[in-house]
């Protein structure tokens, strides 16, 4: 199956998941962008339209920040909290929305359905090829003036306080050689996955457990998708 074909059966399986939950009722959804995108981009912006078209269920893609430059330099422990407070605002989905994750923005959606206090009722979750293991290393970021500044925090200690509070993807580096760093300094993975001994918390696990998750790997593997 060519690419194209991948493509399209996982865009197939997405819309029939959200397609299918309730009969009588549509459930609106989010999806939350990958790195170096936003929502005002076609791409982001067809694609919503594109699952939403397909689906019936109405879509909005929640920007986090000012779109490409914060998904590069904002932390993610700040992004969840954004997506928290905005799904709370959104009076679309009061009643309970389902979740679509592409890239590192599965990692944005993660922490929402795991740290958010008091949000609406989350049902489903798709998950498009996000690095939920984290990644080994950090791509660059390439040209443009914050990626400038981006480029350069990738060439320092990437587990240091001030990388881990202005470099997104440093919150899902792990470095397989350097498990004790990782666990002692990494501000975001850690914590998301339960790793960490003495602070494991049986809320996230719980909330993550009342989901219906539909893990597709390796949808959308492009550019601009951190895998
Ligand atoms: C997005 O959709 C618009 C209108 O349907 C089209 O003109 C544009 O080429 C599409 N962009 C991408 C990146 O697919
Ligand atoms: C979604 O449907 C609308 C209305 O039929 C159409 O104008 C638009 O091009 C469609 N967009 C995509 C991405 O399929
Ligand atoms: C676990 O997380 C929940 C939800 O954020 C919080 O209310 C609770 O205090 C946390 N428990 C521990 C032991 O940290």
């Amino acid at each position: 199956m060519g690419h194209k074909g991948l493509k399209r059966s996982c865009v197939a399986v997405a819309v029939a998941l959200l397609a299918m939950v309730h009969v009588s009722v549509s459930v609106p959804f989010v999806m939350f962008h990958g790195i170096s995108a936003q929502c005002s981009n076609d791409r982001d912006a067809n694609f919503t339209q594109l699952l939403t078209n397909l689906s019936g269920s109405p879509g909005f893609c929640v920007e986090i920040g000012n779109g490409v430059a914060d998904s590069w330099l904002m932390p993610l422990t700040r992004q969840a909290e954004i997506a928290c407070e905005k799904v709370k605002q959104m009076k679309e989905l009061s009643q309970g929305y389902n979740i679509v994750g592409r890239s590192q923005g599965n990692l944005v959606a993660r922490g929402l359905i795991e740290f958010c206090d008091g949000g609406p009722p989350i049902y489903n979750y798709i998950s498009l090829a996000g690095p939920h293991a984290g990644i080994s290393s950090v791509p660059m970021c390439g040209s443009g003036l914050f990626c400038k500044l981006a480029d350069d925090l990738i060439k320092g200690d990437i587990y240091s306080d001030f990388i881990q509070d202005h470099l997104a993807p440093s919150g899902y580096l792990k470095i397989p050689t350097d498990m004790k760093k990782y666990l002692e300094s990494s501000k975001y993975l850690p914590r998301l996955n339960n790793e960490i001994p003495n602070q494991r918390n049986s809320t996230y696990k719980e909330r993550f457990a009342s989901l219906h998750v539909l893990w597709l790997r390796i949808c959308y593997v492009d550019s601009a998708t951190v895998v």
